[in-house]
């Protein structure tokens, strides 16, 4: 193929003596997804600019003209008529060729003092931050949904699980409640990324600072940072806060990907204890009867795609020495992917709780033919005074007994029952009972209805404060 001549127009050709090759440029060009980022560009560059002109580093008028031309551009971007250049490599360079086009020598003026480095580093953090506060809005959506649906099963019987074996009875409010505590901690993480995520890094320039008199403080305090990134190394160079952030986001889905993992099995006609509304689950093109959990089952998949852009981002940071490096451009789909498959999980999520109905019936049997309140007759001859591991055995017996007979323990008849302790009386039924043994774990945390009930109260006054 052959070459173009040596171009004067890319922002660098004055080093040059041949244009770049055509493969190479699409290679290396990050406009096509980086043009996301325009916004978050454009405020950085407003507030940079405003800094220049405070400082005397340019004239009113430069800054004025800026001003001008940089809100034409946002105009032109939100009515889809700017007209993006895979020659001019990313949304920065786009941007600024576009500001001189418009406002001549002034938009020249704007790089001053400033580095493509600091510029996409303080791009990221706007941009990620106003993520971060739209997916917080978005789990707390998810956990009303879901104490929603607590409330309504705060009294509803269901076997609780330890090797998916049925253990002890549980109500199906306390379960739903379990999601709710991950997703607080999950909320409370991503506030807490967001204290790291919001630092200027504006001001390092390319790597080390610039020896224009600036106002890095100013700045931050315009765009809303908490303060600057205090190394110029570290502020152009360092994407932490991306992992950090896509850490946290893993976390979320991985706990989405868990639920999703019970709705299916609880779907499932073989387990039979929840229907999910025909507008979450798809047909099968073959099979006439099915009706399949698409969504959960989506959700569970996504969750391998975000944690392996976890991945990528740390792979991607591993071997960079200081500072900018352009593999630091490959930060930006992963992280950009992130958001918007947490963010979707998210919202669906919250509309599919409301849309589950519930087989009390169904989870009620589970729960009875599984001997979940063999504990319960264990603690009653404990508190009788036998040992823990005698009353265990005891009790095992008895199971093995019940099973034989194909009954559950509380239909066991007390001469039955006699014969495995003397310690037995007619108050046993009592604690063998589903509810027996739900109202005897009435403490914080525990499954008793009314616990669940409190549990539910804490939740909402909980999400009010944020
Ligand atoms: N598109 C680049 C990125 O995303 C911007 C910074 C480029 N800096 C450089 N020195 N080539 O990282």
């Amino acid at each position: 193929m052959q070459q173009k001549p040596a171009a004067t127009d890319t922002t660098w050709s004055g080093r040059f003596s041949e244009p770049v090759a055509e493969l190479v440029k699409r290679y290396t060009a990050s406009v096509e997804f980086d043009r996301r980022l325009a916004e978050f560009d454009i405020q950085g560059s407003l507030a940079h600019a405003a800094m220049l002109e405070a400082c005397a580093i340019i004239g009113a008028q430069d800054l004025a003209a800026i001003r001008k031309g940089l809100a034409q551009i946002l105009d032109e971007i939100r009515a889809g008529k700017f007209e993006w250049s895979l020659d001019l490599e990313d949304v920065h360079l786009n941007i600024e060729k576009r500001l001189t086009a418009i406002v001549g020598e002034a938009g020249k003026r704007l790089h001053t003092a400033r580095s493509r480095n600091d510029q996409v580093a303080t791009d990221i953090r706007l941009w990620l931050r106003a993520a971060i506060d739209d997916l917080l809005v978005l789990i707390k959506a998810l956990q009303s949904a879901l104490l929603d649906l607590a409330e309504q099963h705060a009294d509803t019987v269901m076997p609780g699980f330890t090797h998916l074996q049925v253990a002890q009875p549980v109500t199906f409010g306390h379960h739903l409640m379990a999601y709710f505590e991950m997703l607080k901690r999950d909320a409370d993480r991503m506030r807490d990324c967001r204290r790291r995520v919001n630092r200027l890094p504006l001001g390092a320039a390319a790597l080390a600072g610039t020896s224009y008199p600036i106002d890095r403080e100013r700045v931050a305090r315009e765009l809303g940072f908490d303060g600057v990134c205090e190394n110029s190394l570290d502020a152009v160079s360092d994407r932490d806060f991306a992992i950090e952030f896509t850490a946290c986001a893993a976390l979320v889905m991985t706990h989405l990907s868990r639920l999703s993992e019970e709705l299916i099995l609880w779907m499932s006609p073989r387990v039979g204890f929840i229907d999910i509304a025909d507008r979450f689950c798809t047909g099968s093109s073959i099979m006439p009867q099915k009706k399949n959990p698409d969504v959960p089952e989506l959700v569970r998949g996504k969750t391998g795609r975000v944690t392996g852009h976890l991945m990528a981002l740390l792979t991607l940071m591993k071997s960079q020495p200081l500072a900018y490096n352009k593999d630091n451009q490959e930060d930006k789909e992963p992280l950009f992917d992130t958001v918007d498959t947490l963010a979707a999980t998210l919202k669906i999520y919250a509309d599919m709780m409301g849309g589950i109905t519930v087989n009390k019936e169904a989870m009620r049997q589970a729960a009875f033919q599984g001997y979940a309140t063999a504990t319960d007759l264990a603690d009653y001859l404990v508190k009788k005074g036998l040992p823990f591991r005698d009353a265990h055995e005891v009790v095992a017996r008895a199971v093995r007994h019940a099973e034989g007979k194909r009954c559950d323990l509380s239909e066991l008849k007390l001469d039955e029952l006699l014969e495995f302790s003397a310690l037995i009386s007619g108050d046993v039924f009592a604690v063998l009972t589903l509810e027996g043994s739900l109202n005897s774990r009435n403490h914080i945390g525990g499954t008793a209805p009314d616990q669940v009930r409190a549990a539910i109260r804490r939740g909402r006054k909980f999400i009010e404060t944020y």
